[in-house]
């Protein structure tokens, strides 16, 4: 009754920022996103009759009452689907630093959604795969397919899951993450979600997105690099507009995020075709061609806020390895 899982983060392209369900984390629209290659998390579970409570460790220390409860919830949700109430030792690691805008939660919730399927006896579909890790962080239910996948907002549970619309191979495309700081962020995107209703920009953004999702999906077709780069960058300004302007606000960048993301806009003058996305955190997401990631990383070494680089590209979704 034991099973070890690797899990990618992913990167959305268009973003996912507000629910409409917040029990089921149905979301206010849909995304696009791909696995990172260099952004993982493995999880061993393994569920033991002599155990009386569940034990969680990340990165071998033992966690904080709040995240555990995250996990023990999101536990009961396996046990109810298999009817068995035995609880389970939890181990798992990640290869990045957590909370600064990486997405720790979503190769997270998406490795303990298939190591604790596993080792119950669980063998779900990718579909329902998707589902459950949806319900214990929504970004995880796009590190469950592989490559370049789409997350459908759907009206129910049953309808609202992560699948692939080109496999991994499809575009020779990177993410270069910089990191900027490797301090953790003082709000959740879990909590952050919660204010997004209060923006004044929000409804407006909400009515665009089913033509966004469409648009984005037509220019991956033509794997129209600069079409892509110029959305997906208007799309992380827009997401950060609506936190901001949220109340409370929601400021997550800090002075090195700015910095990246003028240096970045200085590159493209340049003739260096990159472009930045962000999530809830301070790190930069800089999408480049393949061909352009060395010379990227070398003009990254003069900013001094850069403290470390992770070159990702597109991956597989969550696998078994024992
Ligand atoms: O799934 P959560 O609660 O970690 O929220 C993710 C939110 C963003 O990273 C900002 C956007 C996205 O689509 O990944």
């Amino acid at each position: 009754m034991k099973s070890t899982v690797v899990a990618p983060s992913n990167i959305a392209f268009i973003k996912y920022w507000g629910k409409k369900d917040e029990i089921l984390r149905l979301p206010c629209n849909g995304s696009v996103s791909m696995c990172t290659s260099g952004l993982l998390t493995t999880t061993t579970v393994e569920f033991d009759e002599s155990l009386t409570e569940d034990a969680v460790s990340i990165n071998e220390q033992e966690v904080l009452d709040f995240k555990k409860d995250k996990v023990v919830k999101h536990l009961d949700r396996v046990r109810k689907m298999a009817g068995k109430d035995i609880k389970a030792r939890i181990s798992t690691s990640n290869n990045f630093p957590s909370s600064t805008g990486l997405s720790s939660s979503a190769s997270g919730f998406a490795a303990l959604s298939l190591a604790a399927t596993k080792a119950i006896g669980l063998d779900l579909s990718e579909k329902d795969l998707s589902i459950l890790a949806r319900q214990g962080s929504g970004s995880a239910c796009r590190s469950i397919p592989s490559g370049f996948v789409e997350w459908l907002d759907g009206a129910t549970s049953q309808e609202s899951y992560a699948h692939t619309i080109y496999p991994a191979d499809y575009w020779d495309i990177c993410d270069v993450v910089a990191v900027v700081n490797q301090g953790p962020k003082d709000v959740s995107s879990s909590v952050g979600q919660e204010s997004a209703e209060t923006s004044p920009f929000f409804e407006s953004r909400k009515a665009h997105m089913p033509a966004k999702i469409s648009e984005i999906k037509g220019i991956m077709d033509k794997k129209d690099f600069t079409l892509f780069g110029e959305l997906l960058e208007a799309d992380a300004l827009e997401l950060h507009a609506i936190m901001i302007t949220s109340h409370p606000s929601l400021i997550y960048w800090e002075p090195g995020t700015v910095k990246l993301m003028k240096f970045c806009k200085q590159l493209r003058k340049e003739g260096l075709e990159v472009y930045f996305t962000i999530n809830t955190g301070q790190d930069v997401h800089l999408i480049v061609e393949k061909g352009n990631v060395n010379k990227l990383l070398e003009r990254l070494t003069e900013i001094p806020d850069v403290r470390e680089t992770i070159v990702n590209y597109p991956d597989q979704g969550a696998r078994v390895v024992s």
